[in-house]
């Protein structure tokens, strides 16, 4: 079974928002910005710009009808600034003209006057002068300040992690129509079609019953448009509101790249105790999250971070505190993994910073903590249908781990000027959102008198496959060809109070509604082939559209059962609600049962780094997963591939940087490159590890979209592995992404000066002769 999109895909026939045919009218609209990253708003002067030609109307918060506030988790975010500009790029007035061209050029026309306030960009900063988003949280297992003193090896250190650019191919935008009762009808390209209508009525002072949004399907998220699709959705409907026209609002790139949060750069201290059998027996983490200038999901990201502080290890004594940061950057947000690969990232380095002071392999002192089944996490949830171990295991002898070791090995003893790395990276990340009444949703399931089937959920297809899962599962409890599925859009009058597709939880409770809603048709037209065609209910089936009695054909067949069920008047739609059954959290005390289970994994990484020029290539990631019992590995394994990816990317090549003026400088993708096919692994292996799946799964195939985000962690161990193997095993820094830049830069840990004219310092510093 293939993905469903792709053939439209690259025919150019799949509309995104930027397809839809534009109506008579439209209003096009352009977001003026603020110039400084923090200050006292002092005036506007919109005179040049509404003398500009084509500009229609200027709006500022002073137009707002309802509440200039969508803050989710916090109310601190407004959608224009009032007052005070907060970060670079905060939206400060609307401008809607007869062209898009217009609109842009009357932008530079406008004149604002801000009075400067300081500005911080460090969380650290952020933290010690009390700029804190929310009070800090702490997860607590066992006692680690007691435990110190029993300690075989104790090491400290820092980490630090750069944020990352989401880059949907379709940039953040939305259309909207004035409807005849006063609302607003958005299409939107957002992963929370129920937060875009939620945050519009607000803006707009209406019920959410005024606003409709709809779905098609987005060119990409990422997280990115789990919270900040919003506000554009909220500008372009205040905009339709006040004019009473169609008003479209699409970002540019660098509009896009300049305006909207990333994922969360942390800075993070760590101390970490193992005993003379290299078990880790405590762990202190603090993290420092920089939020940027408003809540938006921090608070959410930051608690799961400390859910997957310990990775995929069991640590008996834990403390793990984190402090969300407020900095004069744009609101930092989703972004996969959602906090996790940060915490992920710290562990790593501390294991890695124990192995590398021992003079031990990271492997080992890894493979000797990973999690056993009954194992409690920090939060108390035991570890169940565990696979931590078992995909260690399958990795190490299905890709030879002690082979890739030797010839690593090999190789460095033979090259002087090339270095090969490698790392093992096992992952453990919780499935649900960690906000338990958000695991809810309802699928909508029409049958159609000619036997073809329509299916609304809360679901967006964001390219990670969803749409076609979903078809599966309907298709599967039917018992009847995906040619006749349709899954509608996504839309908030068929299905209402939605969560985000987000927490890699999409399938699972959106496919969860819908083979409910299914299987209720299904029992339904069955009743009715009984009386019908008097046949025993029990052992009756629908099989490749056939009905079956014990086995045995029966005188209908699917099309034949729908005509005669709705000519006997029965019910042909069903509505099913989903929500994750056994899930329960104390915030106060941080215990309790988030998550409906865990996926498991492991990466094998390898890399060469061409230690003249510091540039370097991954040769090979080499992957054992958990997915349960897949019934979509084109999909399940397209979503590894990418997710690895883009986890690579993160990790090495892709470096956001703010100037102290909080101005952006990778602001274009000349100054901000993620991986291409060229930067990609040259071999990419996926293992399908024989596991059960979990009943919370749905059909028992495990959710996959965030999990690989983390084995890319991995690239940048290899990376500094060979690194190491070329400078003499100098102390660095754990310092992410690590650049070619960086890896110049650490490769000659001591620098390289002109007065080296025989390049002696470009060679290793060992006391040890140099193999020729
Ligand atoms: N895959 C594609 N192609 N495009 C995306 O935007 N988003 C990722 C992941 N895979 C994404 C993707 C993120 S952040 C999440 S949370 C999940 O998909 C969301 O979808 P799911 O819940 O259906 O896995
Ligand atoms: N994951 C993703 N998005 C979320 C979560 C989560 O755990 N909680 C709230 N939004
Ligand atoms: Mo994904 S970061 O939960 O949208």
């Amino acid at each position: 079974m293939n993905h469903l999109d792709p053939h439209r895909h690259v025919r150019g026939e799949s509309q995104y928002l930027d397809d839809v045919p534009t109506q008579q009218g439209t209003l096009y609209a352009a977001v003026f910005e603020s110039p400084l990253a923090h200050g006292v708003l002092k005036s506007l002067d919109f005179s040049a710009a509404l003398a500009a030609p084509g500009v229609a109307r200027i709006f500022t918060a002073t137009d707002i009808p309802g509440h200039n506030q969508i803050g989710g988790i916090v109310a601190d975010e407004p959608l224009l600034a009032e007052g005070h500009v907060h970060f670079r790029g905060q939206p400060v007035a609307l401008v809607l003209a007869r062209t898009e061209a217009q609109a842009h050029a009357a932008l530079k026309l406008i004149k604002v006057e801000i009075d400067p306030l300081p500005i911080i960009t460090d969380p650290r900063v952020a933290a010690a002068q009390g700029e804190l988003i929310v009070p800090p949280r702490t997860f607590k297992i066992g006692d680690s300040a007691d435990t110190w003193a029993s300690c075989a090896h104790v090491f400290e250190g820092v980490a630090e992690s750069g944020g990352q650019e989401h880059l949907y191919i379709e940039t953040q935008g939305a259309y909207a129509f004035p409807t005849e009762m006063g609302g607003v009808r958005l299409i939107s390209s957002t992963q929370g079609p129920t937060a875009v209508q939620r945050h519009t009525a607000h803006v707009l002072g209406l019920g959410m019953h005024q606003i409709e949004v709809d779905v098609t399907r987005l060119g990409g998220g990422f997280g990115g448009k789990e919270d900040q699709a919003t506000p554009w959705a909220a500008l372009a409907a205040l905009g339709a509101f006040l004019t009473k026209k169609p008003v479209k609002l699409v970002l540019d790139r660098m509009a896009d790249m300049r305006m909207t949060g990333k994922r969360h750069p942390y800075s993070s201290d760590f101390k970490i105790g193992l005993d003379a059998n290299l078990k880790i027996t405590a762990y202190e983490v603090t993290f420092f999250q920089n939020a940027g200038a408003a809540a938006d999901l921090s608070p959410a990201v930051l608690e799961r971070t400390l859910f997957h502080a310990t990775n995929a290890y069991f640590i008996p004594n834990v403390t793990a505190t984190a402090f969300s940061c407020r900095t004069n950057l744009p609101p930092n947000t989703a972004f996969r993994g959602f906090g996790g690969p940060q915490g992920m990232f710290v562990v790593e380095s501390a294991i890695a910073k124990a192995a590398e002071e021992l003079g031990v392999p990271t492997s080992e002192i890894q493979r000797r903590n990973l999690l056993r089944e009954g194992d409690l996490f920090s939060y108390r949830q035991p570890a169940e249908m565990c696979h931590a171990e078992q995909a260690w295991d399958t990795a190490a002898q299905e890709f030879d781990l002690a082979g890739i070791r030797a010839e690593v090995e090999q190789f460095n003893q033979t090259n002087k000027l090339k270095k090969k790395g490698f790392a093992v990276m096992p992952i453990c990340f919780g499935i649900s959102f960690t906000k338990t009444p958000m695991n809810q949703t309802r699928a909508l399931v029409h049958i159609y008198s000619d036997g073809s089937v329509g299916i609304s959920t809360g679901a967006v297809e964001m390219g990670q496959g969803v749409n076609t899962k979903i078809a599966q599962v309907a298709a599967r409890t039917l018992g009847i060809s995906i040619s006749r599925i349709k899954i509608e859009t996504t839309n908030t009058t068929r299905v209402a109070n939605t969560s985000p597709s987000a927490a890699s939880a999409t399938a699972d409770l959106n496919g969860k509604a819908t083979e409910m809603a299914c299987a209720a048709l299904r029992e339904r037209l069955l009743r009715h082939a009984c009386l019908e065609y008097t046949l025993n209910y029990e052992g009756l089936e629908i099989h490749d559209e056939q009905v079956l009695a014990a086995g045995v054909p029966a005188e209908t067949d699917w099309e034949k059962l729908v005509s005669s069920a709705f000519w006997k008047r029965v019910a042909l739609t069903e509505n099913a609600h989903y929500a994750t059954p056994g899930l329960h959290f104390d915030a106060s005390v941080n215990q309790g049962h988030p998550f409906a289970y865990h996926v498991y994994g492991t990466a094998l990484t390898s890399v060469t780094v061409d230690c003249l020029r510091g540039t370097y290539t991954v040769d090979a990631l080499q992957i054992a997963h958990d997915f349960g019992q897949s019934f979509n590995p084109v999909i399940d394994r397209g979503q590894i591939e990418g997710g690895a990816v883009q986890g690579i990317g993160w990790m090495t090549m892709e470096e956001i940087a703010y100037n102290e003026e909080g101005r952006l400088l990778s602001n274009s993708l000349n100054s901000y490159k993620i991986p291409d096919i060229y930067a990609a692994p040259a071999v990419l292996d996926v293992h399908f590890l024989d596991t059960p799946g979990h009943p919370r799964a749905i059909l028992r195939s495990k959710a996959v979209g965030e999990p690989p985000l983390m084995y890319g962690i991995g690239t940048y161990f290899a990376l500094r592995d060979a690194v190491r193997a070329f400078q003499g095993h100098t102390a660095l820094p754990f310092s992410a992404p690590m650049t070619p830049e960086k890896v110049l830069v650490s490769l000659y840990p001591t620098g390289v000066t002109s007065r080296d004219p025989s390049g002696a310092a470009l060679l290793p510093r060992r006391e040890e002769p140099v193999p020729s």
